[in-house]
């Protein structure tokens, strides 16, 4: 795709991943536009992009990707180069709890997108994906392109629904989409709900923090910006039909990470707390990313405990970012998951 004066139509870019995408390619682009079209669920939120208000590049649309023609319309309106697609419900204890929204969103959703495209001619859609996708591994072996699909749970069963229909109107129609599947992301802007800001907020209450299992489940961790990049390569240079795995090379237990985050935040480890366990819960993701390394030249930067400590410290340092995000709806489910379920 070309590279110069790009429009770019982000969707779901007021949450973690797609607010510093935007921040990124910003930065990165002095000639690029962003238009950012989001719903606002709980997870988005405009203050993670507030540095862009008086921006004339970037611009923001509250809108549902469920509703057509709200969509077909705000696309032709903005005839954007390309869609790149963030939007989605994606906390899994979430959708253990509630999965009906997930298939509208993370399905239905995607549908709409893809459609709109094809009707559009939009000249690269991108999916935004994840492992997840790929099911759990046991102690050996990687998730590569070809691996089966086998979704555990209803957020990962959901994201393959949306993987599959981009598959179908690529074949079907010649619609130009691309999926990546990236690993657990980490740093600024990510809600309090996942391990990561989740436990760095618990901590700085000197609350324990609910380590599901026995704690040993493996995530491979990624920090955002890498994830940035590598979707930035995707769009320029990558084929249209083709998946691309995204992944840190960094595997570490839930017990090391939370360690970490003790240190990190100078609390003593006695606020480790074994919890039930999340049922269905993946054991273990690696990714092998050796294609976008091969064929796009991409592979992550940041040193993750660097990465981490820089993370935890912007959470520490946000305190009041974090207090806004957690509205009354979070409450609701955080005492109905955790409380209720003997999980605190
Ligand atoms: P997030 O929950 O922080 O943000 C999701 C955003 O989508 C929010 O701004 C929300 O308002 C918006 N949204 C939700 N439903 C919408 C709808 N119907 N219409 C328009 N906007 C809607 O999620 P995230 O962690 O930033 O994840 C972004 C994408 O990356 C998701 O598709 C997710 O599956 C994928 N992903 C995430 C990770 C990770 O570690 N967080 C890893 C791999 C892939
Ligand atoms: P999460 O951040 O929800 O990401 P995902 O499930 O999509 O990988 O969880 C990361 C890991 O941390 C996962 O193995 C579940 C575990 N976890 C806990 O042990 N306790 C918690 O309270 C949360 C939210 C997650």
């Amino acid at each position: 795709m070309k590279d110069n004066g790009v429009r770019l139509l982000v969707a779901g870019g007021a949450g973690f991943i797609g607010s510093n995408f935007i921040r990124y390619i910003l930065g990165a682009h002095a000639d690029w536009q962003v238009v950012n079209v989001d719903k606002l669920t709980y997870a988005g939120n405009l203050a993670n992009l507030k540095d862009f208000d008086e921006d004339e590049r970037y611009r923001f649309v509250r809108a549902d990707i469920c509703d057509a023609p709200r969509i077909e319309e705000i696309v032709a309106a903005e005839r954007p180069d390309a869609i790149v697609n963030f939007a989605a419900e994606t906390h899994v204890d979430r959708s253990i709890n509630d999965p009906t929204l997930f298939l509208k969103t993370n399905v239905l959703g995607t549908q709409v997108l893809l459609e709109t495209a094809r009707r559009q001619g939009i000249a690269r859609y991108i999916q935004i994906s994840t492992d997840e996708v790929y099911g759990s591994l046991g102690s050996e072996g990687k998730f590569s392109e070809g691996s089966s699909l086998r979704p555990n749970s209803p957020y990962a069963a959901s994201k393959t629904s949306g993987d599959l229909l981009v598959r179908a109107w690529f074949k079907t129609y010649g619609v130009p989409a691309i999926i990546t599947r990236c690993s657990n992301n980490y740093g600024p802007y990510q809600f309090p709900e996942k391990l990561i800001p989740f436990f760095v907020t618990l901590l700085r209450e000197n609350k324990p923090v609910p380590v599901y299992g026995d704690g040993m489940n493996v995530r491979d961790w990624i920090h955002v910006d890498d994830h940035s990049r590598a979707i930035e390569a995707v769009l320029l240079r990558g084929k249209p039909g083709e998946i691309y795995n995204i992944g840190g090379g960094n595997e570490r237990t839930n017990i090391e990470i939370t360690k970490m985050l003790f240190s990190f935040t100078g609390k003593p480890e006695l606020l480790m707390k074994f919890v039930p366990d999340r049922p269905g819960h993946d054991r273990r993701y690696a990714i092998d990313d050796s294609k976008i390394r091969r064929e796009l030249g991409v592979a992550p930067q940041v040193p993750f405990e660097e990465g981490l400590r820089e993370t935890v410290r912007w959470y520490l340092e946000n305190e009041e970012w974090c207090n806004a995000v957690r509205s009354g709806e979070y409450l609701k489910f955080y005492d109905q998951w955790y409380s209720r379920q003997g999980r605190a």
